[in-house]
């Protein structure tokens, strides 16, 4: 419970964090505190997905005894799409039992009245400028980025060689191809639980995320481009999707369909698919010592389509809820998580990328993560998901692209009639 400022007295409101001992001498003689409450509480929400809480957890204990506060850890829903509900139900009751909240790139125009301005409490220049812009909203900067995303092909290294490829699949054809000679060959010798390519087929956010590599790949457009034309029904998405439908039951599990992120990792990182899409967090898992997988495997970008290879660009900020208790204490806690000396922590430890161009051209890093400056360039190839120009009403677009996408791949429509309703509907939302 954050219970330091909640009293209706003059001192018990709203005050800043260097204040707060003053605030409880105060509280005392006012009687607006009570004696438990003399350690004010900052909630943070966050996500448990690879090592992000274990390292968060351990960075935070330095901010805690510095400050002499508790941050407290809540973790969302692990699906975006629903930890994206979540929010919004906390959000439009005003609550303000969470301080800081782990946002989407996606989400800084659906949240941005529901979040405090944070210039100031970092230097923008710190930052990767389309990072800092991307979280900037009527002029406002509603969230630290705090590290990046970009979808990346992971393969196993033994398997190519023991099949005779020399590298990963330059093209999505190639991938395909390879992908089912290595499964036939791994079933042959009794393991038929092994498919060729896992990823994120769920319908939900992540599915957005493949479904735009696919289809931007073939030159087949950005869903909404930044000028507002709606590119869903297009030659290259028609191509990638039928594609993608045909890997169905042939090098993907059925199952793919209900596949998140760790679903896809469970599979790849047990032993039991050569190729996975996934973001970097996989990589320092793949890597631990219980792995299976551990010095079996690789990663490199994602193979071409007609056109060329393109990765979604995702990643998270840090915001602080326009609710909360206790603003300036949690902008202190975006700031001393947003630092060069943390962002490195967490890239050494977790394999999160940094959003400074200062924790980049680090050889110690590149030890621990040899394809990490190259992630420069995936980032600068990447493509972003049409939230800045969706605004508010990005979510209601991309779910009704993901669903379209879902029911093509699990068989249960057409692309050309699917897709030319879907651009139809998301044309209504757009106009
Ligand atoms: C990752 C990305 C995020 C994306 C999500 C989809 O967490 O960083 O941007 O929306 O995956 O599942």
């Amino acid at each position: 419970m954050i219970r330091s400022n909640s009293g209706s007295g003059p001192f018990c409101g709203g005050m800043f964090w260097r204040g707060v001992v003053l605030v409880f001498g105060l509280a005392a003689a006012t009687g607006c505190g009570r004696e438990e409450e003399t350690e004010p509480v900052l909630r943070f929400m966050t996500d448990s997905v690879g090592r992000q809480l274990e390292i968060t957890r351990e960075m935070a204990a330095e901010f805690e005894e510095e400050h002499g506060v508790r941050v407290e850890f809540r973790i969302g829903p692990e699906s975006a799409t629903e930890r994206l509900s979540q929010y919004l139900r906390s959000f439009s009751a005003r609550s303000s039992d969470l301080d800081v909240y782990q946002i989407d790139v996606i989400w800084p125009g659906i949240l941005a009245q529901h979040l405090e301005d944070l210039s100031g409490a970092v230097e923008a220049e710190d930052f990767f400028t389309p990072m800092i812009e991307n979280n900037v909203v009527d002029g406002r900067l509603v969230a630290v980025p705090f590290y990046a995303d970009a979808g990346l092909l992971y393969y196993r290294t033994d398997l190519l060689e023991k099949y005779g490829f020399d590298g990963p699949p330059g093209t999505w054809d190639e991938l395909t191809e390879m992908a089912l000679a290595i499964q036939q060959g791994e079933r042959e010798e009794g393991n038929s639980s092994f498919w060729g390519y896992v990823f994120q087929g769920a319908a939900y956010e992540g599915l957005t995320c493949n479904a735009l590599e696919w289809q931007a790949a073939e030159g087949g457009g950005a869903i909404v481009s930044s000028a507002g034309e709606v590119e869903v029904n297009t030659d290259g998405a028609r191509r990638a999707f039928a594609r993608a439908a045909a890997w169905l039951g042939q090098i993907s599990p059925r199952g793919v369909t209900t596949y998140q992120e760790e679903e896809a990792r469970t599979v790849f990182q047990s032993g039991n698919a050569a190729f996975m899409r996934n973001w970097p967090y996989a990589y320092q898992l793949g890597e631990a010592e219980d792995s299976p997988i551990r010095g079996l495997f690789s990663v490199a970008r994602l193979p071409d389509g007609e056109a060329k290879s393109v990765s979604t660009l995702g990643g998270w900020g840090l915001a602080v809820s326009s609710y909360s208790r206790h603003p300036e204490l949690a902008r202190e806690f975006v700031a001393f998580l947003s630092t060069r000396a943390a962002q490195r922590e967490r890239a050494v430890r977790g394999g999160y990328f940094a959003t400074r161009p200062d924790v980049y051209g680090d050889t110690e890093l590149e030890e621990v993560l040899p394809w990490y400056d190259e992630m420069q360039e995936v980032f600068e190839n990447a493509v972003a998901r049409p939230s800045s120009v969706t605004g508010r009403r990005y979510n209601e677009v991309s779910g009704i692209y993901y669903q379209a996408v879902h029911r093509i791949i699990s068989g249960q429509a057409e692309p050309e009639a699917e897709l030319s309703d879907a651009q139809q509907r998301i044309e209504r939302i757009v106009r």
